[in-house]
């Protein structure tokens, strides 16, 4: 008995004690035995024995239970020590996300007219016909308005359907000289292979006093500016028309994917349409208050840009958020 009291106090872990307790409890273990051998004995002495069993039998058990309780704390509380996870801990095996293509592009297009020492401005992407509108040169009823299918409140507000209205407040609030890019989401009512309602344009301009500012100038940026973003390609200026430009041109590049010799892409004319642009008409000028100042302006789709830096053929794609196309971005 006291070996068995000792072995129980001095076990360590539960197999172990599992083992011990099937030498006392099991079936060929020592109570079994005992409680056999009761059936041999008669009167005073079979009665002793029973009751020296049965107490030793409620001892032991307890003893048993008391320290299987015990192990079991122990075991749990070592495994919770072992097995913790310190989620501050840097882990290398961790894959991180990358930015979508269309920033990508989009931080690209700001370096580069930063680096040319353009301010970058923001404006609300909630806005009213003035700005949006109006004092771009697009009078209520003006036929070019139909350019840009618009999303309109109740109340009259509109969500911006390009960035222009960028340089009307850009303008309001400062004054020339001005050298201002404003990168953003726009929203027009379109949805197609080449047209989602909500995409990203960027938007430059540049005012200066007097009439030093040209169409040369706008010329000499905005080649120098593809030139950085599509490599080694031609750039062609077609005239074109918008309201808040005059006079204004849409700029083509030569097609990346053909180097010019007609393709798919560039629907076999070997150029591929990039961005609007044009010397800011004198009426945009008046609407903000400017008098005797010159200045150039232009506007691109960013989602555009990144289509073709990447090959992506459906515009659509590009908003779905299907990892496995945004993982090849990594
Ligand atoms: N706002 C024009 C559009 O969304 C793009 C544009 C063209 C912007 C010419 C300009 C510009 O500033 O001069 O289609």
């Amino acid at each position: 008995m006291k070996t068995y009291e000792e072995s129980i106090e001095a076990c360590k872990d539960l197999n172990e004690l599992e083992k011990i307790r099937l030498k006392i409890f099991g079936k060929k273990g020592f109570f079994s035995g005992e409680f056999a051998r009761l059936k041999s004995l008669k009167g005073e002495e079979k009665k002793e024995l029973a009751n020296s069993l049965n107490s030793a039998k409620d001892s032991l058990t307890n003893l048993l239970n008391e320290k299987k309780e015990k192990l079991e704390l122990e075991f749990i509380n070592s495994s919770m020590q072992k097995e913790s996870v310190d989620v501050s801990l840097f882990n290398a095996s961790t894959s991180s996300g990358a930015l979508h293509p269309v920033y990508e592009t989009m931080n690209k297009i700001i370096d580069y007219f930063v680096g040319m020492g353009f301010a970058v401005e923001e404006g609300p992407l909630a806005e009213d016909d003035f700005h949006n509108f109006e004092a771009l040169n697009l009078p209520k009823y003006h036929p070019a308005r139909d350019m840009q299918d618009t999303f309109y409140f109740d109340d009259g507000m509109l969500l911006r359907t390009h960035t222009s209205p960028v340089q009307v407040r850009t303008m309001l609030s400062q004054k020339p000289p001005i050298r201002m890019i404003c990168p953003g989401a726009v929203f027009r009512r379109d949805f197609d292979l080449t047209h989602t309602p909500m995409f990203h344009q960027v938007e430059g301009l540049v005012v200066e006093p007097g009439n030093s500012v040209s169409f040369a100038n706008l010329k000499f940026i905005l080649e120098d500016f593809l030139k950085y973003i599509f490599g080694d390609i031609k750039v062609r200026f077609r005239p074109s028309f918008f309201p808040f430009t005059e006079p204004s041109a849409e700029v083509d590049i030569s097609c990346i994917f053909c180097k010019g010799d007609g393709c798919r892409v560039c629907s076999h004319t070997g150029w591929l349409e990039v961005l609007g642009c044009g010397v800011v008409d004198q009426n945009v000028f008046k609407a903000v208050g400017y008098s005797d100042v010159s200045g150039y302006a232009f506007g691109l789709g960013v989602e555009r840009f990144a289509m073709l830096l990447h090959q992506i053929p459906d515009l659509r794609s590009l908003f779905e958020g299907d990892l496995r196309l945004l993982e090849q971005f990594k």
